[in-house]
């Protein structure tokens, strides 16, 4: 029997703005069970055109439950959202798309939710208790609220107004990037940010992600909360892992049910 059969290997693919990204996933462990496979997103990132990119990476994989991230707000499949992809992504049935373009049924699920449902099962939150916020710094904030493990989706506390701007526009890596910000300046927006988070979800646990969290000894120093803050643990693999074992949890779900209904 082939490991995905056994139910032990999810394929992942993560829809950025930049790049697309897959993997199949050895779930046991929460690592990549083959070499990620990198295509550049299509410009402009229509929905026909992601979707072609998407089905000729999860082609390389045709076994195991698929998970695909999007970064957007994900309401049974169809993204509501579409803050940093084409705006014709708005009011798309992806998960239908995906299925019709691949021929497997696809779990679509928020980027970061997908990595931090990772974070709780494999990587920093993994066992902790009460209410975690994983964010995401990367092009956008992209955010994951769990409480006991258990994901509450499509928080979207990246767009939270911070000082009468919208969190993202201020905080996000891209924009310390783009305003060639110092770390300290960038440290003074970000607590601000996590200042605000703390006071309105007095979380337990904070974990930050995105590509920038590599270099999180610049940052997470400068930061004064009560909550504690920690790096993500992994890094460019949380979206793929986490899509991965969202897809999987499905196929386990779906499974049991028809068991009951025997
Ligand atoms: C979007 C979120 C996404 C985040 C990270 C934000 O602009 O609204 O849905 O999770 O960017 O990509």
């Amino acid at each position: 029997m082939s490991a995905a059969a056994r139910g032990d290997r999810a394929v992942g693919i993560d829809i950025g703005g930049s790049g697309i990204k897959g993997a199949p996933v050895d779930l046991a462990r929460g690592e990549f069970a083959e070499d990620r496979v990198r295509e550049p997103t299509p410009s402009p990132s229509t929905p026909e055109a992601v979707a072609d990119v998407v089905a000729a990476l999860a082609g390389r994989w045709p076994e195991g439950p698929l998970g695909v991230t999007f970064p957007a707000v994900i309401k049974d499949g169809v993204a509501m959202t579409a803050a940093n992809v084409d705006k014709s992504w708005i009011g798309t049935d992806a998960a239908e798309l995906l299925r019709a373009r691949t021929g497997r049924t696809v779990h679509v699920v928020n980027d970061a939710d997908a990595a931090g449902v990772a974070e709780a099962r494999y990587g920093a939150a993994k066992g902790v208790r009460g209410v975690v916020v994983v964010t995401t710094l990367g092009t956008g904030i992209g955010t994951a609220l769990l409480h006991d493990g258990v994901l509450v989706p499509n928080t979207e506390l990246g767009h939270l107004e911070v000082d009468g701007h919208d969190a993202e526009t201020r905080a996000s890596d891209a924009v310390r990037d783009r305003e060639d910000l110092s770390w300290k300046d960038w440290a003074k927006r970000l607590q601000r940010y996590y200042a605000s988070l703390e006071a309105l979800l007095q979380p337990d646990l904070f974990v930050v992600g995105g590509g920038v969290s590599k270099k999180s000894d610049k940052f997470l120093p400068l930061l004064e909360l009560s909550t504690p803050i920690v790096p993500a643990q992994l890094l460019n693999s949380a979206g793929i892992v986490g899509a991965a074992a969202l897809a999987a949890e499905d196929v386990a779900a779906a499974s049991s049910q028809d068991q009951v209904r025997g």
